[in-house]
């Protein structure tokens, strides 16, 4: 766990310039993976009233979301900085503090995801894997899930895809307020990779991630669906 911010709530640079500075923050696969991830979640959760054969573009959707929660566990390990899960998830004394911080509008600044946003970051993906899990122990129309045989599905699985949900909200909630109280747009920056931070700020370009740690990240969330695809 981060016991030291990536926040720099003092002057890091303080020289004359005053003008923001672009520094590319987030690497491909971590933004192919958020709007790719936005774009499977759609499908699953449009899908799923489905009825008859037409559950199976939900089962199919849903059960390539594991895919997506290995890749991202993976990249958490081997990613660039701030993709890397010990930049962003922090103790509970960080965490308290920038929430106090941030009720009181003086939010240190984040380079990468602020201390209650990384935190989300692990409850979306946690919730995630427990819709998707539950999913696959659920029986319906003719279809038997891989894991259905240990029970749960059913109520379970709405319960957990309604978690899910809300999640979402609270997350899109806090990316839109932090625009409205800030200026600074965030969806943006996980488009282009690109942020502009302040000067008083110390923060450099992330390094090139390669081919190789992706392609280790994809082959092992490509392993994970063939392990459950029915
Ligand atoms: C199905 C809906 C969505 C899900 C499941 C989702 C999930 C996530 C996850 C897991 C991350 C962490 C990214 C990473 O480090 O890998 C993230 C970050 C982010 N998401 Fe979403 N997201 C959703 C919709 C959206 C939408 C619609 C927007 C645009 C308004 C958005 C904007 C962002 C931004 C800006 C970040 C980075 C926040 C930061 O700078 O700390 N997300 N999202
Ligand atoms: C994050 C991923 C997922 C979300 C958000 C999600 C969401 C939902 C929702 C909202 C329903 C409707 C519940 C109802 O009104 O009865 C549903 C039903 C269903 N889902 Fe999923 N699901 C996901 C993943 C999966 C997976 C991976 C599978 C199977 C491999 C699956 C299999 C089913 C089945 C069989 C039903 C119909 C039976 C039931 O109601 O339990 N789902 N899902």
């Amino acid at each position: 766990m981060n016991k030291s911010p990536n926040i720099i709530s003092e002057p890091a640079n303080p020289d004359n310039s005053s003008l923001p500075k672009q520094v590319r923050i987030w690497d491909l696969p971590t933004r192919v993976f958020h709007w790719a991830l936005v774009f499977m979640v759609a499908l699953a959760w449009i899908s799923s009233e489905a009825e008859g054969s037409l559950l199976f573009i939900h089962v199919y959707s849903g059960t390539l979301l594991l895919g997506f929660v290995v890749f991202r566990l993976v990249w958490g390990i081997i990613g660039s900085r701030h993709a890397l899960f010990t930049d962003f998830v922090f103790s509970w004394e960080i965490v308290r503090d920038y929430t106090i911080k941030l009720l009181t509008f003086r939010p240190p600044y984040s380079v990468g995801h602020n201390p209650l946003g990384g935190w989300m970051v692990v409850a979306l993906l946690v919730v995630m894997t427990l819709a998707v899990l539950s999913g696959m122990m659920s029986s319906e129309d003719g279809y038997r899930g891989p894991l259905a045989h240990i029970g749960f599905g059913g109520d379970i699985h709405e319960g957990m895809a309604n978690l899910f949900g809300f999640l979402i909200f609270v997350h899109i909630g806090g990316v839109v307020a932090h625009g409205l109280i800030s200026g600074e747009n965030l969806p943006r920056a996980m488009i282009s990779g690109i942020k502009n931070i302040p000067a008083r700020i110390g923060a450099s370009d992330i390094r090139n991630v390669g081919v190789l740690r992706p392609a280790i990240a994809v082959a092992m969330a490509v392993v994970a669906v063939w392990l459950f695809w029915s």
